[in-house]
């Protein structure tokens, strides 16, 4: 356990990109109210996802780690739930047939609301008022009211989590989620894209594999890995506040856990030395990710990596790199061989959306599927050559059929963008990107695979 930690340390510490609130008992009363509410996720559990991401780091297995950019409370529906959840589903399947590694699948899902955001206030027609940062926060709407910041969200946003977590569950363990039904998690969306119709040609060899099995005399129905699934959920430890409030001591082993979800992470704008964020995360027990970008050196990585797992515990830290497609290749090197040099485990994941960001010509924020597709293959090729694992990847996705992302096989144009651009904040791959980026990504594993076995001949 952390020496010298308390759950409400980082209070001494540098915050940035934490929210002022203008009634401080409303926000005390709030915090002793999310004290006593149960905890959304056990220790048992964080220590579960932290054993295969251990697996992940020794370089077995991959991270699949997607979802919204923000939850909302607008878009809170069973059916955005289960899409986005049967997308990923698709895509772990994916990635475990034809890239033939097992998947350790992560939502960005029942707690990602905070958002840290670039200017601290947003004018419109001549009106400054503050930015949105997320519905546990304040509101998107533009008026004073809605973007005034209210403690109050954290309670609703609390109980949105429980319930989307509590859905996530059935789904995983309840039948939803059995290999027989792999043909049942297309979207129709899917369907019109080229890569629908290869998942369903993997669809059919996987229940002909079954059909196999079944007549070798394994039962399936005996076999809990084709049963069901484990599904772990993640956010960004931004408000902390509200972490703290969740923050519990385990009965089992005395350490601590943030109970609001199973992997908590750090952002770029936030993974400073000093930070308040980084104080916080360092004392609680859960797997822990950390968002490095183009200006995070080698030096001050590995003294993060020391403060955040001096124990170097495998499975504990998760290495998320967003630098933007023409940055990897030149930046990722230097951290990549730093880490190795040092000796500290970590699972080396990609986040291919936030170095992508551009302004469309019809003037909306979006994401061309090329470029994402272009960081996520310049990744892989930089663990090639360090001889590193490319453990995973970290994705801004949703199982509707929105227009956010230009391209893909059903290209999004930029006229397009406006036909169903749903998001609260960052433009999010649809299901058929997702699709299609996952088959991309099973290639690349297995040119992984070749490579290194010809390194180990
Ligand atoms: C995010 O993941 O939504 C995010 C804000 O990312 P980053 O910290 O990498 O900018
Ligand atoms: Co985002």
């Amino acid at each position: 356990m952390a020496s010298n930690w308390t759950p409400d340390g980082w209070k001494a510490k540098e915050a940035r990109h934490l929210p002022v609130y203008g009634d401080v008992e409303q926000l005390g009363a709030v915090e002793t109210t999310l004290a006593k509410f149960p905890p959304l996720v056990f220790a048992g559990e964080a220590r579960e996802l932290k054993k295969d991401l251990a697996e992940v780091a020794a370089g077995r297995g991959f991270l699949l780690q997607g979802g919204d950019c923000a939850e909302s409370f607008a878009e809170f529906h069973p059916d955005n739930i289960r899409d986005t959840f049967r997308v990923l589903l698709q895509m772990a399947v994916v990635l475990t047939f034809a890239g033939k590694q097992p998947v350790v699948k992560v939502g960005r899902m029942a707690g990602q609301f905070a958002k840290p955001r670039s200017a601290p206030t947003e004018t419109i027609g001549g009106v400054e008022l503050p930015s949105y940062l997320g519905d546990i926060i304040n509101g998107v709407e533009f008026d004073a009211e809605t973007r005034r910041n209210d403690p109050e969200r954290m309670v609703k946003a609390y109980a949105q989590s429980a319930s989307t977590l509590n859905l996530l569950r059935a789904f995983a363990s309840g039948g939803y989620a059995n290999l027989r039904q792999v043909h049942q998690w297309t979207l129709e969306h899917i369907n019109r894209s080229p890569w629908g119709e290869r998942f369903s040609q993997m669809a059919d060899r996987i229940g002909e594999a079954l059909d196999f099995m079944a007549a070798c005399g394994v039962n399936p129905s005996t076999v809990p890995q084709l049963q069901g699934t484990n599904f772990y959920t993640s956010h960004e430890a931004l408000l902390l506040p509200y972490e703290q409030a969740l923050t519990r001591r385990d009965s089992l082993t005395g350490d601590w856990y943030d109970c609001s979800a199973h992997m908590l992470w750090i952002g770029d704008r936030t993974r400073f030395e000093g930070s308040a964020h980084v104080e916080f995360l360092r004392g609680v027990g859960n797997p822990i990710g950390m968002k490095c970008g183009p200006s995070l050196e080698p030096d001050a990585l590995i003294r993060m990596l020391d403060t955040l797992n001096p124990a170097r515990e495998p499975g504990r830290m998760t290495l998320i790199a967003r630098f933007g497609h023409d940055k990897v290749e030149a930046g990722l090197p230097k951290l990549v061989r730093a880490v190795k040099a040092e000796g500290h485990p970590v699972v080396w994941s990609c986040d291919p959306m936030h170095g992508n960001v551009i302004k469309s010509d019809s003037g909306f924020k979006t994401r061309p599927f090329d470029r994402i597709l272009s960081e996520v293959r310049g990744f892989f090729a930089v663990h090639r050559a360090e001889g590193t694992h490319a453990g995973g990847v970290h994705v801004e996705m949703t199982g509707q059929d929105v227009t956010e992302c230009t391209g893909g096989a059903i290209a999004i144009t930029d006229e397009a963008l406006k036909d169903r651009y749903h998001t609260h904040c960052d433009p999010r791959l649809n299901g058929a990107q997702s699709i299609e980026l996952a088959f991309e990504m099973a290639d690349l594993l297995n040119l992984e695979m070749s490579e290194g076995r010809r390194e180990a001949a």
